[in-house]
């Protein structure tokens, strides 16, 4: 079977209806992220599929916006994840669906632009406009509950928010953690039975209990708030890229609909020049996530320090000086979630080295908008390439000379599946 082929039998199969799910048995309901990039994928052969799948998402929307990253549709079909929705417990907000359970934090925005295309391709505008107050709502959430100090900047709670689970960039944070306070919780972990080399390839138990640490403190907050002293409080240059593109969407729809968003404007605005002044490395050339509690950035170099390229944020000179970091890398394929001369580094485990297709394309299309084509179409062929060779799967080995099979995670993933159908259908520039 043909790449195209194959990618499209991925979504066909992992389609339930009404919604994609991220994977076979590993992911088996609705994650927020995924579905964005799902939609752009299907609008390619099944457009109608795109809008129903974001209709589905925004049925978990909580009344005050908030927009959870698992809506676990068909729940009592599958007991086989975890953290499940009786963990999340989501009933104990009263801004929960009342007939959808959720999970309590969300992920990146990546609603505005999606819903931008599906516009492009002409699908109803009634329901457009539906979805569009929707967006315009839970961006207006994230800004009321999550904004740092007036800076068009917002606050990520939580390592799963940044949808980089165990990235390096969460490490010291996460360290913070008294380990004492974890003795107590309880693992019923199941991913690692449902993908290779678990040890190698997931995070660590130890890492776990960490992340369910955090959702307990949320939990206790009900989810709408947190304390000062909060450990994980970050601005995430990924997570404020696809919000600040997400905006200059819903900015461009909204004059179209007639529905302006100055607020949102306004906020884009100050976000932008906030890049510079808080997130900007002007030593290292890169973007990295700034920690709120320790009034410091995180410096290491990972993939996301590039995503700021998506949203236009950065000049012309400064993407310049981003790029050029890659030619000291000769021996991987690009873009690894984590650079090999990094501490933590890991070329097999999930989002501390892999390369992940999704990040991939949000790069490209950045690279396309500041008309750097070449090397555009070098990250557009490296990625393909990559899948065409070993698999429709959730993140890739990112040395080029490695012997053993590079795919890792999930297999037929349907965001690799999705971007590379957009990446193949993209005309060559
Ligand atoms: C993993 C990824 C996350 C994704 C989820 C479902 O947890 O880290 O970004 O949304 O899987 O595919």
């Amino acid at each position: 079977m043909n790449l195209l082929k194959q990618c499209k039998h991925v979504l066909e199969q992992n389609w339930k209806g009404s919604f994609t799910i991220p994977s076979p048995r590993l992911y088996p309901f609705q994650w927020n992220w995924d579905s964005g990039f799902v939609a752009l994928g299907n609008l390619h052969y099944k457009p109608e599929r795109s809008i129903i799948e974001l209709e589905s998402l925004f049925k978990g929307q909580w009344e005050n916006g908030f927009l959870p990253h698992i809506i676990f549709h068909n729940e009592q079909k599958y007991s086989s994840y975890f953290p499940s929705a009786d963990y999340w417990n989501s009933s104990i907000s009263s801004y929960a669906p009342k007939d959808l359970k959720t999970s309590g934090i969300t992920q990146p925005p990546v609603h505005g632009f999606v819903l931008e295309k599906i516009f492009e391709n002409n699908i109803d505008k009634s329901r457009i406009n539906n979805l569009f107050d929707k967006i315009v709502k839970y961006h207006n959430y994230l800004y009321e509950t999550r904004e740092y100090n007036n800076t068009g900047l917002v606050s990520i709670w939580h390592n799963w928010e940044s949808g980089m689970d165990n990235s390096v960039w969460w490490d010291e944070i996460l360290e913070r953690i008294d380990i004492a306070k974890l003795e107590n919780i309880q693992l019923f972990r199941k991913d690692i039975y449902e993908v290779d080399e678990s040890n190698k390839t997931r995070p660590l138990d130890l890492d776990y209990k960490r992340y369910l640490f955090l959702v307990k403190k949320l939990l206790e907050n009900k989810y709408v708030n947190v304390e000062v002293n909060y450990h994980f409080q970050v601005l995430d240059p990924v997570f404020n890229s696809i919000l600040i593109e997400s905006n200059a969407s819903l900015i461009r729809i909204g004059k179209l609909l007639g529905n302006e968003v100055p607020f949102l404007q306004n906020k884009m605005e100050t976000g932008i020049k906030s890049f510079s002044s808080i997130l900007w490395n002007n030593v290292d050339f890169l973007y990295y996530p700034f920690d709120v509690l320790s009034q410091s950035q995180i410096k290491k170099h990972c993939s996301g320090c590039y995503v700021p390229i998506f949203a236009g944020i950065p000049s012309t000179d400064q993407v310049k000086e981003l790029v050029r970091h890659w030619k000291n890398y000769n021996d991987i394929f690009l873009i690894p979630s984590c650079f090999p001369d990094q501490i933590g580094f890991e070329q097999k485990n999930y989002w501390r080295g892999p390369v992940w297709v999704n990040i991939n394309w949000m790069i490209w299309k950045g690279l396309l908008q500041y008309e750097m084509y070449e090397l555009a179409e070098q990250i557009r062929n490296s990625t393909i390439n990559l899948v065409e060779k070993f698999g429709v799967y959730e993140y890739f080995n990112p040395f080029i000379k490695t012997d053993s099979k590079t795919g890792y995670g999930g297999k037929n993933f349907s965001w690799t599946a999705a971007l590379i159908i957009d990446m193949l259908r993209s005309e060559k520039v």
